[in-house]
């Protein structure tokens, strides 16, 4: 009979296969069981009644200790992954950018030592590209490396890190050739710079304040660049992810795209599940400011639908924090906002409370679209993304109705505010495994800094997929269309 060190006891424990009241058998790092009255002899036993037991979330979508507009967001790996971990989440995939004037291999460098003997749970990075043309050479050696995953901006030509059309083209063409993905932040760049310098006077400023950063992106922004990225995915046949999807114009270009058997992958982030853009219009609205900002209720409903309906496959938070100081630098003037939010506590909560317990999806949905897709898609499956057989022990468990009121002075992230203040969600952890490890226990982060790993990859995208239904069956040139080769 086999001996376990943990048996998590009689939850609702959410599977790939179903749904069912039972234990999770667990020894060492991995899910050696599942069933009923599993033996409990010499275990540590964790009790679970009267909660759901579902896989640890995977937040894909973090910028830890980013240097961005003019500063350095506020949560490192050390709070940033406490703050994770007290929100179920127990892999992060941040964004490794080059240095001005570095190599790709530099950037997987930097944020490896930004993580090491700080993380406490595992993760791994997209490697951004922002110099195609010095880079594109490098992108092999990456995948070799173990980084299968890579990210252009449409945008920020100030940071040094916008891409143009012939660097998303000739990278979704590598990507294509490597069996790797390329992730976009997809907005229309000069398009918004026309609008920002068409509404950047002193009046306008002091008469619509914070309102601007809505204003000067209206929907085409994104929707626009969407297709864009979307039409050279068709061209080349390489894997595209577009990276938080705030409009309900990009869900139908992502419907019609997958419709067509175009290879591209769409993640909305939570925020833009449960805020709208009338946020801007509080005293304090320029808190709220983020890239791209949230939007109107309507798309806010075509997201939800796209989740349902399967357009939109992840979500995730882009964790950007940036403390009431930092974005007080604005003063008045909202293109100096240090864009971004807070997120990795709160994912689960918002998405259990708004989602399941709000009727607009199912739990076994939900542990879809934050753990087995983005395993699945980021090539961290099957060892990631689901409670099965044979995987880390990566768990939640959470109380069904349970909730806590959202207060900054009591969480672990380093923002002094939160987007959620106030707010009463459920879906905090209560317990959080790692590999086995409790690292939350009683909705306190338990766990040692630095224990988290590095996960290096060999497949992401749709070749993951395919690679993780039907492992004997190798990606097929045919399964592409493949028009003329990069040099
Ligand atoms: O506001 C945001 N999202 N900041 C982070 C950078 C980005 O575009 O993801
Ligand atoms: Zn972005
Ligand atoms: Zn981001």
């Amino acid at each position: 009979m086999t001996h376990f060190d943990t048996v998590i006891k009689s939850g609702n424990v959410v599977t790939p296969a179903g749904t069912f009241a039972g234990d999770v058998g667990i020894v060492g790092e991995k899910i050696a069981a599942l069933g009923l009255d599993l033996d409990t002899s010499g275990s540590k036993v964790i009790d679970a009644s009267g909660h759901h037991v579902i896989p640890g979330v995977l937040d894909v979508h973090v910028h830890l200790e980013l240097p961005f507009c003019g500063t350095v967001s506020a949560d490192d790996y050390r709070t940033g992954t406490r703050a994770g971990a007290r929100g179920g989440v127990t892999t992060v995939i941040d964004f490794a950018i080059p240095p001005a004037g570095g190599t790709l291999d530099d950037a997987a460098d930097v944020w490896m030592k930004k993580a090491e003997g700080k993380s406490l749970i595992d993760y791994t990075f997209h490697i951004c590209i922002t110099k195609f043309q010095e880079q594109k050479d490098q992108i092999k050696g990456m995948v070799e490396r173990g980084f299968t995953t890579f990210k252009e901006f449409m945008i920020y030509e100030s940071e040094g890190w916008q891409s143009d059309d012939r660097a998303l083209f000739g990278t979704l063409e590598r990507m294509r050739d490597y069996g790797a993905m390329l992730l976009v932040h997809a907005e229309s760049a000069r398009v918004l710079d026309e609008l920002i310098s068409r509404y950047h006077t002193p009046e306008l400023m002091k008469r619509y304040g914070a309102r601007l950063h809505a204003i000067t992106r209206p929907n085409f922004v994104e929707a626009e660049a969407i297709q864009r990225a979307v039409q050279w995915c068709e061209a080349t046949g390489g894997q595209l992810y577009i990276v938080h999807m705030s409009t309900g114009e990009g869900a139908d270009t992502i419907r019609a795209a997958q419709a067509r058997g175009v290879p591209v992958i769409a993640e909305t982030c939570v925020q833009y599940l449960v805020l709208d853009d009338s946020v801007f219009a509080r005293d304090d609205g320029h808190l709220f400011a983020c890239c791209p900002q949230v939007k109107k209720p309507k798309d806010v409903e075509r997201l939800w639908a796209g989740l349902k309906h399967g357009e939109v496959s992840v979500i995730s938070t882009d964790t950007c924090t940036f403390t009431r100081e930092q974005k007080a630098m604005w003063q008045g003037d909202w293109t100096k906002i240090p864009m971004g939010m807070p997120g990795l506590e709160t994912l689960l909560p918002l998405t259990y409370t708004r989602g399941v317990l709000g009727g607009r999806i199912s739990i076994e949905e939900m542990c879809m679209k934050l753990s087995t897709n983005p395993a699945r898609i980021m090539g961290l499956y099957p060892r990631k993304g689901a409670i099965q057989v044979g995987a880390d022990a990566d768990l939640a468990i959470i109380h069904p109705t349970n909730t806590l009121t959202v207060s900054p002075s009591s969480m672990e992230t380093n923002a002094d505010w939160s987007p959620y203040d106030g707010w009463d969600l459920a879906g905090f952890s209560r317990t959080t495994l790692s590999r086995g490890d409790v690292i939350v226990d009683n909705y306190k982060v338990v766990g040692k800094e630095g224990r988290g790993r590095w996960l290096p990859r060999t497949t992401a995208g749709l070749a993951a997929n395919r690679a993780a239904s039907m492992p004997s069956t190798p990606l097929r040139s045919s399964d592409l269309e493949q028009p003329v080769k990069a040099s």
